[in-house]
Parts: structure tokens; sequence; C-alpha cells
């Protein structure tokens, strides 16, 4: 149905400000916040587009992938770092390239990583706890010595220059968003990490046990072409690394900032899966995503015109209280069947969520084993994204179990 022959269809709101703007970086769950409740869907004067607001609409908008596609999100132009497989392709390509992206990143490899995340998570941990009571920084010292490790064992990178990794990140996470001055500095810090990446993609670069060895294998199967298969190991590169760290540091964080809620999941350890899902809903890392409609559609009674380019809004809605009570609190024991769309929703979610969720929870597990206490040791201090949410130091004290 178009809005043409829909009466009680209206007119998105005009939004005025800017969610790029510093103010919003800096703040964004108070911009995000402003901006879910005016509306479901809101027109984006500044850059002339669109934003879906609130969980129950973006959800149903996130199915109708025939009319809402992705092959021209906002901000798309060409660039390293955004690769142009799966985020930005509609069916039936995208079907090819997520059937193969999901066939390495699920089954029996996840049997085969989880006995390695909970190993290398366990000695990680030791390792900080070796001389009891600890303060130390959730991201340099856990997240990201963690996920430096196993991720790209999984994938079955050369050991040499991945600490580069760390700054690949400041390129993905801010491709998305308006030409500016930040931007240029962000995507500058980012390009040895891009050449990096660039160059270890390649088929003669891949550990024979890891990930890539095993889409280059289906190129030698004959089911896609090389290319494509490089394409797609770079799109697992570009949204794999940092949206984990991100995540696992700000987990942490809710952790140091509500203590009650770390002797509540001591007491019951069986919330620990849901405790993950709660941490990603209250800080998603991912900000926005974004769609194109390639029709007229009416989103939440509201009319989005043929052509338009939508942001789709994940950490506001991921705090709307129209689904959520009391959104702004982190509660491991909240009824986590209500879900979240910190991994996206329909056709294009998360390709590595089964992934990002056994290295949290392997990580997660370890530390319950071994830690009676977490506080906050300072101030934490969050890293500034256009598209992104995540911290850059998170110190806390970790006090081991008895
Ligand atoms: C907690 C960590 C992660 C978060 C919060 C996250 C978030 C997201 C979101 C929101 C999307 C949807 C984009 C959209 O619809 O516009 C997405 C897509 C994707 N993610 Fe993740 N991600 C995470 C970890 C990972 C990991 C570990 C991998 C790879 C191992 C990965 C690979 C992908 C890929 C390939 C896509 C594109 C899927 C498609 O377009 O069909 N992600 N992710």
């Amino acid at each position: 149905m178009t809005a043409a022959t829909t009466p009680d269809v209206i007119e998105a709101p005009v939004y005025e400000g800017d969610p790029f703007a510093m103010e919003s970086l800096l703040d964004p769950h108070k911009a995000d916040g402003e901006v879910r409740e005016m509306g479901p869907v809101v027109y984006i004067e500044k850059y002339d587009y669109y934003a879906i607001t609130q969980f129950a609409p973006m959800q149903k908008a996130l199915r109708d992938f025939r009319r809402l596609g992705s092959g021209d999100r906002p901000f798309y132009e060409d660039n390293p770092f955004r690769p142009k497989v799966l985020v930005l392709e509609d069916p039936p390509s995208h079907t090819l390239s997520k059937s193969v992206v999901m066939s390495v990143l699920s089954g029996e490899n996840l049997v085969k990583f989880e006995k390695y995340f909970t190993a290398e998570a366990e000695r990680l941990v030791d390792e900080l706890l070796a001389d009891g009571p600890v303060e130390i920084d959730a991201y340099h010292d856990l997240a990201v010595r963690y996920v430096l490790k196993v991720f790209p064992d999984m994938l079955g990178l050369p050991e040499d220059g991945r600490e580069l990794l760390l700054k690949f990140g400041e390129g993905v996470f801010n491709v998305f968003g308006p030409a500016s001055d930040f931007q240029r500095e962000k995507l500058a810090l980012a390009a040895e990490a891009q050449q990096w990446v660039e160059e270890n993609t390649y088929r003669d670069r891949q550990d024979p046990n890891g990930i890539g060895a095993q889409i280059y294998a289906m190129v030698d199967e004959g089911k896609l072409e090389e290319e494509h298969a490089r394409q797609l190991l770079k799109s697992i590169f570009a949204a794999g690394f940092d949206t984990t760290t991100a995540s696992i540091a700000s987990m942490f964080r809710a952790f140091g900032d509500n203590p009650e809620q770390w002797q509540l999941l001591k007491e019951r350890p069986e919330l620990l899966k849901d405790a993950w899902e709660e941490s990603i809903r209250y800080y998603p890392a991912s900000r926005y995503g974004g769609r194109a409609a390639y029709e007229e559609v009416v989103v939440g009674g509201t009319r989005i015109p043929k052509g338009a380019k939508i942001l789709t809004m994940w950490l506001g809605a991921g705090r709307d209280p129209r689904q959520y009570d009391n959104p702004d609190e982190f509660r491991i024991d909240r009824d986590m069947k209500k879900g979240h769309l910190s991994f996206g929703f329909g056709i294009h979610t998360c390709a590595g969520n089964l992934i990002a969720r056994l290295e949290a929870k392997c990580l997660l597990r370890a530390v319950l084993e071994r830690v009676d206490s977490i506080e906050l040791a300072g101030e934490p201090r969050r890293a500034v994204a256009y598209q992104a949410f995540g911290h850059e130091y998170v110190p806390v004290r970790l006090s081991p179990r008895r």
C-alpha cells in the first residue's frame, strides 16, 4: 500500500539537528533518544535522509528487504574501508555471499573455536590476576588483548602487524558519515592498517587451518570467484574486530558502573548469556546502519518516499521505552525474550553474531569464575566515532575470588 492510498499516513517530522555533530557524537544516547521521541520516522533535513528510530517499526521495516534495500545506503561512495559485498548487497547476490560467510562462521567451526577461545580467555585472566587484586584498563588489557589474539587466529592471519587492526577501526567506524576534518583525520589514522588488511587477505597469506583458507577452498570447488572470496574476507575483517572489542569493553564498563549486577551474576551464573545480550542492548557497538527506499513505503504510519536514503538508529532503538522497562538501566535479569537490534535484523543480521557471542561468552565465563568483584577505578573515556559506540579507556579494579 502506498501513502497516496492511505489517508491516515503522516509526513515525517523534520529534525533540524545533526546526528554527526560533535555534540551528538559525545552523547549519542541523549541525541538519538531525542530523535526517537520525535516519532518512529524522522526526516533529517541537513542530509536529506530519513531515520527509523523506534524498535518495533524498525524491526518490521528490516523484514521488508525488497523495498528497503541495501544497494544505495546513506553516505555511500566507493571506499576501501567499505567492502562492496554483503552489507551493500541485495538478493540474489547477497544470498550467495551470506551463505558462504555463514557456512564458516557457524556450525562445526563454533565447536572447534569454543575450546580455543576458552583456553585463551582463561590464560589471559589468570595472567592478569596472578598477583591478586589488580587495576586494569578493560579495553586494552582485556578486550583488545583477547580479541586481537583469537580473532586473527581464527581467520588464519599472520602474527606480524596484527596490532594495526586497532587502527583499522578508525576507518571502519568513521567512513559512514559526512566528509569533514574529523573524518579525514580518522581515515588518515587508519591508512596503514588498511594497507595491511589489503595485503593479508590474499590467498597465499592464509594459514591452512583458518577461516580465510576455508573461504578460498570454496573457490576451488567452483562456488565463487577468487576476488569475491577476498572481498568476503575483507568484509569479515571490517565488521568483526572493533565491534567485538568495543562491545566487550563496554560490558565491563557497565559492570563497573553497576557492581551489584556482578554480584547478581555470581549468585546466578545461569544469567551469563543474558548478561552479554543486555550489555549489547545497553551499549551497542554499531550506532547506525542504512537502507534505501526502492519504492515508497510506510513505516510506523509515516511516509518514506521512493529514493529516500535511510538511517537505522540501532542505538536509540536499544533504549526505546516502548520496548523495554527502564531502558536506561543495565539489568542482567531483564526479560531478554524481547530481543534487541544490536546485531541488526532481517537478511542482513550480523553474519558474525554467533562468533561474537561465543568470544564474549568464553571471556565472561573465565572472568566470572575468577573474579569476586568489579569496580570502576577511574573515569572511563569514550571513543568518539561517527558510526560506533565504544570506549578507549575503561579502568576497573578486579578482585580475585578467594
Ligand atoms: C558484538 C560484536 C558485533 C556487533 C555489535 C555487530 C553488529 C552488526 C550489525 C548491526 C550488522 C547489521 C548491518 C546492517 O544491517 O546494516 C552487522 C552485520 C555484519 N556483521 Fe557484525 N557485529 C559484530 C561482530 C561481528 C563479527 C565478529 C563478525 C565476523 C566474524 C561480523 C560480521 C558481520 C558481517 C559480515 C555483516 C554483514 C551481514 C550482511 O550484510 O548480511 N560481525 N553486524
